[in-house]
């Protein structure tokens, strides 16, 4: 079972696809973001912390995400494989994910690359609802709920997010660029780097995907 990392700038769809790739190749779908915002959610000292660099768009401190998504990958349902989605963000990151896996004969398996163009991303998160019990992604135009405001899934309460606000997502996209973009090189020169178009209906992205994943490299 492999271990997958899902790439994308903000709003390229990665946590509406990475749920349904992991439960397609059967393993756990870890995102780093619905982590940290059930620290945020719950107050624990980690989410305060992380709160502050959030609501700005900037990357929380790399040694916090790090330690966070390494305790989720040592769970059990995590030690065979997972699709990984917003970790890592930065080479320091991806470097301490390759040292874990490593440390069990594993390693990532295949990067995936999320490509959607600036317009549509800021289009997308304006008008994205989550939900607050499972983490379901909606969009009030393209993909909504059958019910305003209730989950589809499992019918919990859907909401926006407070980092979805125009000049916050101007930020995010900025950091993307500057901070994550450098991974890209980083796994392609491992050979791992597949890149996949995220514009079109959100059923063949998802077979784009699952092509890419299970695929040989090019
Ligand atoms: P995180 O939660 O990871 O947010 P992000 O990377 O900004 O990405 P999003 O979750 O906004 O977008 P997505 O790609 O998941 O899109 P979605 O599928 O929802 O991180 C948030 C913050 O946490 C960061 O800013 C940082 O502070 C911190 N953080 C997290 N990880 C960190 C790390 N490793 N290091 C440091 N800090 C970290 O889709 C978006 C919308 O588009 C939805 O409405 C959806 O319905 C719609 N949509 C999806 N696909 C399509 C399609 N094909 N066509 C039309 N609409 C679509
Ligand atoms: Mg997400
Ligand atoms: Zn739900």
């Amino acid at each position: 079972m492999p271990y997958l990392v899902l790439l994308g700038a903000p709003g390229s769809g990665k946590g509406t696809q990475a749920s349904v790739l992991a439960k397609a190749l059967g393993v756990p779908h870890v995102a780093s973001g619905d982590l940290l915002r059930a620290h945020v959610a719950q107050q624990t000292e980690l989410g305060r912390m992380a709160h502050q660099y959030m609501t700005r768009g900037e990357l929380v401190p790399d040694d916090v995400t790090i330690a966070m998504v390494m305790e989720r990958l040592d769970q059990p349902d995590a030690r065979q494989g997972a699709v990984l989605d917003g970790f890592p963000r930065t080479v320091v990151q991806a470097e301490a994910l390759d040292a874990r896996l490593a440390e069990r004969g594993a390693g990532v398996d295949r990067a995936l690359l999320l490509v959607v163009p600036d317009d549509e991303l800021v289009r997308r998160l304006a008008g994205r609802w989550l939900c607050r019990q499972c983490g379901a992604s909606y969009h009030e135009v393209s993909n909504p709920p059958r019910q305003p405001g209730r989950c589809d899934r499992c019918g919990g309460p859907l909401f926006q997010r407070d980092d979805d606000t125009p000049t916050v997502v101007r930020k995010r996209l900025a950091v993307f660029r500057e901070q994550t973009l450098p991974l890209l090189d980083y796994y392609r020169r491992q050979g791992k780097l597949v890149e996949v178009d995220g514009v079109g209906e959100i059923a063949q992205v998802r077979e784009a995907l699952l092509a890419a994943a299970l695929g040989t490299p090019a």
